[in-house]
């Protein structure tokens, strides 16, 4: 039988319809909407496309936005100068640096820069940490992982006493996923595997997992052999493995594959993640969610 897909493109629909209601809501009673700063530092194509997504679907839901497009010769002390001056603006409640950032630029001391309470990324080591206490602690989860767990619920998978199995072990994806599923409360609770490179056997953990969540960056890496029949399979990978001609607007395209043979796993899975259209819209939809978080945090309403 072939599995449920979990669409991402639809549930950022449901979300952003949320985020965008209680936006006005908030704006009606407050007089503020949420503010959402985007720096980007050069002209990579990839980050230009992803900022541009950010803030077309900042100002869709309502908020104040701004899109930051600083010269690739930035200095370091003027992006740290940068940041303090937005920490310091009450208009705005996330600040988003993207990455990567040029050579001359120390990514770590950026992100360490950001005002914890406006790091709407989750990047932060203070957020870090506040996820890993888990609970009332969390203030920004990272988004994909924010994504996917939010996916999982949408869907309906039970993950109560679950035995969830995360391939991959990066600090964006696999690390923050596998310990959000493992604190106490509503879609999570679950029995966590961490599985990576030096894993011996990875089909044989793979093989156990009421969820599988792969983030390996390895197209095709999970085959179907793996995926434990009525599994729900959440696929994060996004690898370009060749590009095309889009019917649509004519020009190149990337071809996307994930990190599971999905025609195959469709057939055994009880639900799956497509690539496109998977995890990947649930990124950006996450980012507004945290930081209309952000903004409920500093009017103290929840
Ligand atoms: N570059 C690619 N993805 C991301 C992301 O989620 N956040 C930031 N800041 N940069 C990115």
């Amino acid at each position: 039988m072939a599995a449920k897909l979990i669409k991402g493109t639809e549930i950022r629909e449901e979300i952003l319809e949320e985020i965008e209601a209680e936006v006005a809501k908030i704006k009606e009673k407050h007089g503020v909407v949420p503010g959402l700063v985007t720096i980007l530092v050069g002209e990579n194509p990839a980050s230009i496309s992803y900022v541009t997504l950010k803030i077309k679907t900042a100002h869709r839901v309502g908020f104040h936005e701004i899109q930051d497009s600083q010269p690739i010769d930035l200095s370091e002390e003027a992006l740290l100068a940068l940041i303090d001056k937005y920490n310091k603006d009450d208009a705005i409640h996330g600040i988003l640096v993207q990455l990567p950032l040029p050579k001359q630029i120390n990514e770590k001391k950026v992100l360490n820069a950001i005002d914890p309470d406006k790091d709407v990324d989750g990047f932060h080591p203070v957020n870090v940490g506040r996820l890993m206490i888990g609970g009332d602690e969390v203030k920004f989860p990272p988004c994909t992982p924010a994504g996917i767990q939010e996916m999982i619920v949408r869907a309906g998978v039970e993950t109560k006493g679950a035995e969830v199995v995360v391939v991959g072990r990066s600090n964006i994806v696999g690390k923050p996923i596998a310990n959000m599923m493992l604190q106490k409360g509503v879609g999570a609770n679950s029995t966590v595997t961490v599985v990576h490179t030096g894993t011996k056997d990875l089909a044989s953990h793979c093989r156990r997992a009421d969820i599988l969540i792969v983030a390996a960056g390895v197209p095709g890496l999970v085959k179907p052999e793996w995926i434990k029949p009525g599994a729900c399979v959440i696929d994060v990978g996004v690898n370009r493995i060749g590009e095309k001609i889009s019917e649509k607007t004519g020009k190149k395209i990337a071809i996307l594959s994930g990190d599971v043979d999905f025609d195959a796993a469709k057939e055994i899975a009880g639900s799956i993640t497509p690539v496109p259209g998977g995890v990947g819209p649930m990124t950006i939809t996450m980012l507004m969610k945290n930081t209309l978080k952000s903004l409920k945090f500093r009017l103290g309403i929840n």
